[in-house]
């Protein structure tokens, strides 16, 4: 039956917004495309599209992956799964970052998969589900190393042999994360692979059986061939980059997201004279400044003040002084042509320059998944359609 998706493209009120992140549906089924390429035929794809799919929008990017064939999709909360649900998404919706007991009825009036980590929880699932037939699907996560959510691996047997796996529940998948899949010594992700393995080959000996073993991440499908079980869960890949872009990979990503804005102003400022708040940045020449219309409140983060890079005429330019709420200022003073209304690239590509999450991450100490999924709701969001 086909999807009965509830919402439309915004694109037609783009108009309004000088501050636009511009998520391309072609680069995305093209990453799609990619990740099919490195796995062998019969492993299935859960893509991840927690945290407002990576900022790019998730219940339009969930559709259009639906639309392209993925059948099973990951989030951390109940709330992400219930927008998906709203959305018309009839997928299977893995929810990966637990379940509070207060949570438990809408997990099941929308039918989203819990990965259990607890005995508790999985006491509590039963007996939210009494009375219903068949048995619901779980899946069991087991800390292998991340040392976040997980059983111990030695509980999972017995976790398992429960006489709640004998009618309410039922195992459908069998995970764990990989805390370090992109380090070049690969030792600590091998460690971890190895422990997960011999869970499953224990659990597989009880006569137990598990539909689906899960593992890899990114960072596994790029660099651990050993992890292509059944099932494999990309995220930060799907949208066009890599975890922290130091490790060569064969896949041929294309960012989907180019974030820009419009110049707002530009002014004359003398020789000395201080900018922005706190005047922390104080000018060495007579400057031209032009004032740009996003700022922290956008999700374009403080760190960058005096350190970030612009693209404007097809030229970098540097942030000057500290980013505010609403604005940031740039220099402009080597650029006499620029002016209101000229375009302002933050991530993306201008002419032949570009500015990568990668760029943006480094300048700031963090990862691109920080950058892409701090922009917030106040940049509007427009979607280049699929062909
Ligand atoms: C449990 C789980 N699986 C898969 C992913 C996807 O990871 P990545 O974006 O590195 O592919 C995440 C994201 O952190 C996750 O938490």
């Amino acid at each position: 039956m086909p999807n009965q998706f509830t919402l439309t493209l915004p694109s037609e009120r783009s108009a309004l917004s000088p501050t636009i992140a511009s998520i391309s549906l072609p680069a995305l089924a093209h990453n799609l495309g990619e990740v099919q390429r490195l796995l062998p035929p019969q492993c299935e794809i859960l893509a991840v599209v927690k945290a407002d799919g990576y900022g790019h929008g998730g219940l339009m990017v969930a559709e259009t992956l639906s639309r392209l064939g993925i059948r099973r999709f990951g989030v951390t909360t109940v709330q992400e799964g219930v927008a998906l649900r709203e959305h018309g998404i009839r997928e299977s919706i893995l929810v990966m970052g637990g379940v509070f007991p207060f949570q438990l009825s809408e997990l099941i009036q929308y039918t989203l998969i819990p990965v259990l980590h607890d005995e508790d929880t999985a006491q509590g699932l039963a007996e939210a589900l009494r009375g219903r037939v068949p048995p619901y699907p779980v899946h069991i996560k087991i800390d292998t190393g991340m040392r976040r959510l997980g059983l111990p691996p030695e509980k999972t047997l017995s976790f398992v042999q429960s006489p709640l796996f004998n009618g309410r529940l039922q195992l459908e998948g069998l995970m764990t994360h990989l805390a370090d899949a992109d380090n070049p010594d690969p030792d600590f992700t091998l460690a971890q692979i190895k422990q997960f393995q011999a869970v499953a080959d224990q659990l597989r000996s009880a006569g137990i059986p598990i539909p689906l073993l899960h593992v890899a991440n990114t960072a596994g499908i790029l660099f651990h061939p050993e992890t292509h079980l059944g099932l494999v869960r990309p995220g930060i890949m799907l949208y066009g980059h890599t975890p922290t872009g130091v490790k060569p990979h064969t896949a041929r990503l294309q960012p989907a997201m180019r974030l820009f804005t419009k110049v707002i102003q530009v002014r004359s400022v003398g020789v000395g004279d201080r900018l922005s708040y706190q005047g922390a940045f104080r000018t060495t020449r007579a400057s031209r400044i032009a004032v740009l219309p996003i700022g922290y409140a956008h999700g374009y983060s403080r760190r960058l003040s005096d350190k970030g890079m612009v693209l404007v005429r097809n030229c970098r330019v540097p942030i000057v002084g500290n980013i505010c709420m609403d604005m940031m200022l740039i220099d402009v003073t080597d650029l006499p042509q620029v002016q209101p209304g000229d375009e302002a690239v933050l991530m993306g590509k201008q002419g032949s320059e570009e500015i990568s999450a990668q760029d943006l991450a480094g300048w700031q100490d963090s990862i691109p998944y920080e950058v892409l999924c701090s922009i917030g709701p106040r940049v509007h969001r427009i979607y280049e359609p699929l062909p």
